[in-house]
């Protein structure tokens, strides 16, 4: 694990193996004031006021077709759940390593699987950053040793899966397809969701190393919340722009297979993440989409043969 390599007495340098990049990499254009991330007040679906509901049907639409991504604040999962999540992350991640080699797993299938890298058995080049992924949903039972984490982690994904569904509501009806479309098609009653916290401790060379490399996510949208500490950075109109950590908030981005089934109208986010020289950072990525045996291909209301012809896309993780 990364973790006890970051931690290891007068580490001043970073191994080759974790040289990403030889040349620093370029930092986020951040900041920039008329060009900030969207976001998106739930208050104004749930008041109850046609106009406010609106207003966030329209905000939504907007960031979903020129982001891919947007800040949702008070979506109504409490902030004492959020901050207990990322506590429970923080203790898993102080376990010893023996304690974790335990949740280690094998094949990417496993319910639960604990590592570094993506695989650090086989990389080439190693991530600055360790991992816990969980696929809670359709079902999981959780290994009796992580009794409390499982209920903080099944409450918080519950709640995440309301709001996942409520969004897709909106998603379908800005998209111009009926409020069930993705729902009915989809049967999300069974859906994928998967649990990724990811650990970045300090690194001695922030500039060379990585800690998730460019990509997009797999399934439909993918929620995330972190501690204090920023290092997630989104690629828009060809810059990256640093997603700053928002008090409470979660930041929501776009996924692969809304990118199909909306005929690329909405593109998938493409995300890294950075690290830094002074404190660890924690982020918890909740990934939402349909089963897994689920092939995705776009609304046939979307295709349009000469404009828009579709394709097709099946499902892996
Ligand atoms: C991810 O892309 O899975 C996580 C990014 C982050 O830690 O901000
Ligand atoms: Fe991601």
């Amino acid at each position: 694990m990364v973790k006890s390599l970051a931690e290891s007495a007068a580490l001043t340098s970073i191994p080759s193996d974790y040289t990403y990049s030889t040349k620093p990499i370029e930092p986020a254009t951040s900041d920039i004031e008329d060009d900030p991330i969207p976001i998106i007040d739930f208050s104004l679906l749930t008041s109850g006021n046609p106009d406010q509901q609106s207003k966030f049907i329209q905000d939504l639409g907007k960031a979903c077709e020129e982001w891919g991504g947007f800040m949702l604040i008070n979506h109504g999962v409490p902030e004492n759940l959020m901050k207990a999540m990322i506590e429970a992350c923080k203790d898993f991640f102080n376990l010893t390593e023996e304690e974790k080699r335990e949740f280690a797993g094998k094949h990417v299938f496993d319910p639960i699987r604990c590592g570094t890298s993506v695989s650090g058995r086989v990389d080439k080049i190693l991530l600055w950053r360790d991992f816990l992924k969980i696929i809670v949903h359709p079902e999981f039972n959780f290994p009796y040793k992580l009794t409390g984490f499982s209920e903080l982690a099944l409450e918080f994904c519950k709640r995440i899966r309301i709001l996942f569904r409520e969004l897709l509501k909106i998603i379908s009806k800005n998209l111009g397809l009926e409020e069930c479309y993705i729902e009915k098609t989809m049967d999300l009653e069974s859906g994928f969701q998967l649990f990724a916290a990811n650990l970045y401790p300090p690194c001695p060379q922030p500039e060379l190393a990585i800690g998730i490399p460019p990509h997009s996510d797999h399934g439909l949208l993918t929620f995330l919340t972190q501690n204090e500490i920023g290092g997630l950075q989104v690629q828009h109109n060809g810059k990256w722009v640093n997603v700053n950590a928002l008090h409470n908030g979660f930041f929501i981005n776009i996924a692969d297979q809304l990118e199909i089934l909306s005929n690329g109208k909405y593109k998938s986010l493409v995300h890294r993440a950075v690290v830094n020289n002074k404190a660890t950072r924690i982020s918890i990525a909740i990934a939402n989409g349909p089963s897994l045996d689920t092939i995705v291909s776009p609304s046939v209301e979307l295709v349009n043969s000469e404009s828009h012809p579709g394709c097709v896309h099946s499902n892996e993780i």
